[in-house]
């Protein structure tokens, strides 16, 4: 259990070989770090074991946390509007995030909850959810939404606009030293896009799209 000094790590309670629903099931217990104590409940990824393309945000929002599913707020909204303008067919596809617990502070004097960004330590401590999941999957192409995605699968050192929009080598999500066997294409997180003044917005949109474009033609 994680708390006080001690190690945050999910790995303890991801059951080895399962399939996606014995790991979303287990995933709903998770305690692996202490997010589990103040989210709604663990969302855990969404969509086809068969998916040839995972797309993998930061973690649930407010909206997200509530209904139990990643990307169904206006977040995912503009992601799967992209996705399609991208050409990657949205049936094909998987959701989920590096962090699989809403991570909020209680907006001052209100009921709203506002978002706040993971730690690396609560990215790193999530991993082995993400690792089963790409495991069972094994997409074309994995696409990481922002920085946070694109730490947990590339490295601490992941700075999304120098990386994104080409195609990367994907290392094993388990620290071993070969090379992985997947792709992946790095974007911003769509909640920029929703973020972006009124002069950027259009600009900040086209650039997702194209990027996933890029990870839309390495499925030919
Ligand atoms: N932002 C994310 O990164 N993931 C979600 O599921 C929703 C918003």
């Amino acid at each position: 259990m994680a708390g006080g000094g001690e190690e945050y790590d999910a790995g303890p309670y991801v059951p080895q070989g399962a399939g996606l629903e014995a790991l979303r099931e287990a995933a709903a217990g998770c305690r692996g770090c202490p997010l589990y104590r103040e989210a709604g409940g663990t969302v855990f990824g969404s969509g086809t074991a068969s998916a040839r393309v995972v797309l993998v945000g930061e973690q649930p929002g407010d909206q997200e946390d509530r209904r139990g599913e990643p990307f169904v707020g206006p977040a995912g909204g503009v992601l799967m509007r992209a996705v399609d303008e991208a050409g990657i067919d949205p049936t094909e596809t998987y959701v989920t995030n590096a962090v699989k617990h809403f991570k909020f502070q209680p907006a001052p004097g209100g009921k709203r909850r506002i978002h706040k960004t993971p730690s690396l330590r609560e990215i790193s401590a999530c991993k082995p959810w993400l690792r089963e999941e790409l495991r069972v999957i094994g997409p074309e192409v994995v696409v990481a939404l922002g920085a946070s995605a694109g730490k947990a699968l590339l490295g601490s050192s992941f700075r999304v606009g120098q990386q994104r929009g080409v195609a990367l080598p994907l290392p094993p999500l388990d620290g071993a030293e070969e090379a992985g066997e997947g792709v992946l294409v790095a974007t911003i997180h769509p909640s920029a896009v929703l973020r972006a003044g009124d002069a950027d917005r259009a600009a900040m949109y086209a650039g997702l799209v194209a990027d996933l474009r890029v990870a839309g033609r390495l499925l030919r």
